[in-house]
């Protein structure tokens, strides 16, 4: 624990010997492609493909009727919804998947694609979700009749209007988090591989919860649960975006029955960016109220939530917009409502990926601004603001107005710590100083409270499956480790910091322990890993095993020692007698004993399985601050300085961690600056692909400066909260303050993300700040 050492999976990577889907390699191996729809919402008038089966190499031709017949056709989505797999009656969004081609090379089956002949009749689409919730609105899913998926709320609209009409002041802002693509290195992909001798399905796939896709497939395919093996190799990149369960796992299954072939699926990045989920999609209206001292006395945001045509994200049953209701951040408010309503659209289905845990991002987010818009309207300075009204650090654990329990925390001290950093006061004086010779630059602020580790299982299941994890350590006799998880990483470094958790319970030296996920035949059951869940979850189980084989270590210990086990004492690897140190066990030799010498009446071998299930959730916090200056002539805001000062507890591995940290700065910055995926009125799409979509490279990335404060978690066994998304989660809200910050002396209260220089030039203009040349 608290050692930097270096990813033990590095290695392999950085060599070239990574092991992903698309390494795989299987004989009679036959390649899927897809026809997809150049409509946003067309009725399918006739489907040929004819011309596509003649084509020399295709194997075979996959529609929605074929999969109808298997019942295929529609699957359930991890959100009680439905989704169509390939359609029969009409499409639903552009770039949906509509026929597959299985062939024997990749090049035949994208040839194959041009030659299927399908008629549309396109069909009035709907792209804006105020516009899907009117009343005379084009209607996406016929099978609902409505656009309108749920309504949701939080806290108490009344006692909120009240304190709200109580207030001194008063002030409300609309914003919008734009819909972004994960954009992961590795695109969607895998092979699947039936034997119809033993009817037995092997699904090599880029998923992040393997455990919860292999129940779905034998609930749906009625397959048998033991004759399905999900094996997540090596993933790319999955940021929530390979927790869904897309068209091509499915059809490549059905290709693979059908012609008793493997057949492997890979997007390509221009059919995978407009086509797998999405994240973000939230249209907010906040409104903050608060006393002229600047003690905020209410909050109220209404969202309208846009997912798409399906309703597809994996949030916890319980929590339909996921955990929104922590929109009332770090402060300690008295009264808070918050609703939602979530519109069917015609666009892919979406909402919580992006290395977000279900919607914090946009509560962090919405919190955020709005202080600073207060502060701006207070006239009082924003960190002054949020110190006046942080949650104390002696009120925790706290309970807040919609209804979290938050474990631990500090959120003064870590601003406190950011603005020291930075030189808080000297950036105030240089702004002033600037500003009165006509330069523009802006210091933002987002002192942000997460909530990851879904998750507690009286309150979190993702369809009906609690979300537990869980971890299992076996000891060979030469005192080796093999463990296993439930988990799955995509570049988190599990490999690494599971065996420091178990070398800090056990002694045995990380190089010694082996860590293994993803392959469902041999891994323990789990959830897997997004929303930053997995170190609260199965890093605690990885403890709590550890800990039993070390009940059982004593007891073997005290029968080679000759000794009682309550004279034994534990220092890191040894058990030893209390008084006589030089009397003792290794766990060396007390695993090679476990299976050579054992003591009567206590079983053989060194093993244990725990599934830990949180007894709450965990709450990491933050405070960014970011400094910005602005051109006035081309609009484009650069980052001089960002500082990130994060609390996640005790840290397991302080480089990984930092590496968490400024990997999510990055996507932070992305999203700021750079990303947005739009959808013009007949919903063609547009920034689906690189060349339009634009994600930071290290050209444009700031330079981060990043720093810790530690409050640790009192519920995990090793004090550890999660991190993983602290920084893509709290950062959006520091850049946007900065810019604001910049331009709010002009009356300027908000300019949307992303911040690109047209954007912001335009709001320069405005208010006539724009420089001509
Ligand atoms: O679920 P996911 O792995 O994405 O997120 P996480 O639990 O926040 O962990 C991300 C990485 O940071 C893992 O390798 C963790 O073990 C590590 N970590 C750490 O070293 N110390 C912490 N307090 C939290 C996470």
């Amino acid at each position: 624990m608290g050692h930097s050492i270096k990813r033990k999976e590095d290695p392999l990577l950085i060599r070239g010997r990574g092991h992903f889907v698309d390494d795989i390699k299987l004989n009679g191996m036959l390649f899927l492609d897809f026809v997809r729809s150049p409509y946003a919402h067309a009725k399918i008038k006739s489907i040929n493909t004819d011309r596509a089966k003649a084509l020399p190499g295709v194997v075979a031709v996959i529609t929605g009727n074929d999969l109808k017949g298997l019942g295929l056709d529609w699957i359930p989505t991890l959100a009680y919804d439905n989704m169509m797999v390939l359609p029969t009656e009409k499409v639903v969004f552009q770039q949906q998947e509509v026929v597959g081609i299985v062939a024997t090379d990749r090049y035949a089956a994208a040839d194959a694609v041009t030659l299927v002949d399908i008629e549309y009749e396109p069909l009035p689409a709907v792209s804006d979700p105020f516009k899907a919730l009117e009343k005379d609105s084009p209607i996406v899913r016929d099978d609902k009749g409505t656009n309108h998926i749920f309504h949701w709320e939080a806290g108490d609209r009344a006692l909120t209007d009240k304190a709200i009409a109580d207030s001194d002041i008063v002030v409300k802002q609309d914003m919008y988090y734009p819909r972004i693509h994960v954009s992961y290195m590795e695109t969607c992909g895998c092979v699947a591989d039936f034997d119809p001798v033993e009817g037995h399905l092997t699904l090599w796939m880029t998923t992040q919860a393997p455990h919860a896709v292999r129940t779905v497939a034998a609930l749906v395919t009625k397959i048998p649960e033991n004759k399905i093996r999900i094996i997540s190799p090596d993933i790319g990149g999955g940021f929530g975006g390979k927790v869904y369960v897309y068209p091509g796992y499915i059809v490549a299954t059905v290709g693979s029955i059908l012609t008793g072939h493997p057949v492997k699926w890979i997007n390509d990045r221009s059919d995978d960016q407009p086509s797998t989920a999405f994240g973000r999609d939230f249209h907010m209206s906040g409104e903050i109220a608060a006393k002229k001292d600047g003690t905020i006395t209410a909050l109220k945001i209404k969202t309208i939530s846009d997912h798409g045509a399906f309703h597809g994200d994996a949030n916890p049953t319980k929590f339909p917009v996921g955990l929104f209701s922590i929109v009332t951040g770090s402060y300690d408010l008295k009264n808070a409502f918050c609703e939602v309503d979530a519109a069917y659209t015609n666009k892919p289905q979406g909402g919580i990926t992006y290395r977000c845990s279900f919607r914090v991002t946009e509560a962090v987010y919405v919190v955020e601004r709005m202080v600073d818009v207060l502060a701006h309207k207070l006239g009082m300075d924003p960190a002054e603001l949020r110190m006046k009204n942080f949650i104390p650090a002696e009120k925790f654990p706290y309970k807040s107005v919609l209804g979290w329990t938050y474990d631990s925390g500090n959120y003064s001290a870590a601003l406190k710590k950011a603005m020291e950093r930075i030189g808080y006061a000297d950036l105030r004086k240089e702004q002033e100083e600037k500003r009165k010779k006509g330069e523009l630059m802006g210091i933002g602020i987002s002192s942000f409270t997460e909530i990851v580790g879904a998750g507690p299982s009286h309150d979190f299941d993702i369809l009906g499956l609690k979300m537990f994890d869980s971890a299992e350590i076996r000891i060979h006799p030469t005192g080796k480790v093999i463990s296993r998880f439930g988990t799955k990483s995509q570049g988190q470094g599990h490999q690494t910091t599971y065996a420091q958790i178990i070398a800090e319970e056990l002694g045995i030296p990380t190089e010694d322990i082996t860590v293994e996920e993803g392959d469902t035949d041999t891994a323990p059951y789990g959830l897997g890993t997004y929303a930053s869940r997995s170190t609260p979850t199965a890093g605690a189980a990885a403890s709590m095993a550890s800990r039993k084989i070390r009940d059982k270590a004593k007891k073997i210990a005290a029968y080679l020692l000759e000794a009682r086990e309550e004279d034994l004492e534990w220092e890191r690897g040894r058990f030893y007698v209390k008084g006589s140190p030089s009397k003792g066990k290794t766990i060396q030799e007390i695993a090679f004993a476990a299976y050579t010498n054992h003591p009567p009446g206590v079983e053989a071998g060194l093993e244990a399985v725990d599934y830990y299930d949180p007894p709450n959730m965990t709450f990491p916090f933050g405070s960014y601050i970011c400094v910005v200056d602005i051109d006035r002539g081309t609009g484009e805001a650069k980052v001089r300085r960002f500082i990130a000062v994060d609390d996640c507890g005790n840290i397991i591995n302080p480089l990984i961690v930092d590496g968490q940290i400024q990997g999510a700065l990055t996507m932070g910055f992305g999203t700021s600056f750079l990303e947005e995926i739009k959808y013009d009125e007949d919903g063609n799409v547009f920034g689906g692909n690189f060349m339009d979509y634009l994600i930071p490279t290290a050209v444009e990335t700031p330079k981060w400066e990043t720093d810790k404060t530690v409050t640790p978690c009192p519920h995990h066994p090793l004090g550890t909260k999660g991190v993983g998304e602290s920084a893509t989660v709290g950062s959006p809200a520091a850049f946007v303050n900065a810019v604001v910050d910049a331009l709010a002396f002009s009356g300027i209260t908000h300019v949307e993300m992303p911040l690109n220089p047209w954007k912001i030039r335009k709001a320069l203009e405005e208010k006539g700040l724009a420089l001509e040349n």
